[in-house]
């Protein structure tokens, strides 16, 4: 498959989904940035043309089934005039939030919010994108390591990130025979803005979180995108319905 097939990363203005991007565009992909908005999107287009490579900007609220609806329609558009002879080749559902709170504080809201953006976003966006991707086309969605360990209050985040895992693997089954894979990447602690922005600016964190890792110190966005580059390669191409930890090995 040629390596100038088209990557639509979600989430992508900033964070791991900005990293990714980067990844992808280094890897001679063209990225589709896929932001909440144009804005949001542009800066990281104009960086990776900056650097050579190729990318659109792309509106989209995950959490908006019309969005997500629009989103498709606009991307076909906007990729039969820039890349006529490109296909929509890998697809990284990046963009999620995490809710935190106790039991006694989590609301029916937080819970719509937090599913409505880390699984049935994802969801919608493989169902309207998988009619456009060949065969041989690779889907990646991020989850966490709290899906396997426990962490304080975090039993909302962690029960999407592992129905994003469930749905994961019962659409590479689903999927294989059209020859799309599909696979989670489960990061652990890793500094972006998320929750705050703790994992990057709190010190103290940054040592306790790092404590639990074998490699003994919390991520950096890169070591993810990396990951999820390679998950997209033709290298583990005979891999699909997987999780892979890039954690530095935390909580063993
Ligand atoms: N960082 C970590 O320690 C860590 C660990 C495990 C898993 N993860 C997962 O990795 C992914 C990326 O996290 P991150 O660390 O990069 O977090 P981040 O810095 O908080 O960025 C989150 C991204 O998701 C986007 N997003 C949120 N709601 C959205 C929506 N409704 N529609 C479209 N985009 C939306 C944000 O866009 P806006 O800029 O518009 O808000 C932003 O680009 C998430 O799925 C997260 O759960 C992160």
């Amino acid at each position: 498959m040629s390596t100038s097939g088209i990557a639509v990363v979600t989430g992508a203005g900033r964070g791991l989904g900005q990293a990714t991007a980067r990844a992808l565009a280094e890897r001679e992909y063209r990225v589709v940035v896929a932001a909440r908005s144009l804005e949001a999107a542009q800066p990281v287009v104009d960086a990776i043309v900056a650097n050579a490579g190729e990318a659109l900007p792309l509106a989209l609220d995950v959490a908006d089934p019309a969005s997500i609806d629009a989103a498709r329609d606009e991307l076909l558009a906007g990729i039969s005039e820039a890349w006529p002879d490109a296909k929509i080749e890998v697809l990284v559902n990046n963009a999620g939030i995490g809710l935190f709170a106790p039991l006694e504080g989590i609301t029916a809201d937080d819970v719509d919010r937090t599913f409505a953006v880390n699984v049935r976003g994802p969801l919608l966006l493989i169902q309207a994108l998988v009619p456009h991707m060949p065969p041989g086309a690779r889907i990646v969605n991020l989850s966490s390591s709290l899906s396997r360990h426990v962490s304080p209050a975090t039993a909302v985040y962690a029960a999407s990130k592992a129905a994003i895992e469930a749905l994961s693997r019962s659409l590479a089954s689903e999927l294989g025979p059209r020859g799309i894979r599909i696979n989670t990447i489960a990061p652990g602690p890793t500094a972006t803005d998320f929750n705050g922005g703790a994992m990057r600016d709190n010190a103290e964190m940054r040592h306790g979180l790092g404590q639990q890792t074998a490699l003994g110190r919390v991520g950096e966005p890169d070591e993810i995108a990396h990951a999820v580059a390679a998950f997209v390669s033709s290298d583990l191409r005979w891999v699909t319905g997987e999780r892979l930890e890039v954690s530095g090995g935390v909580l063993l």
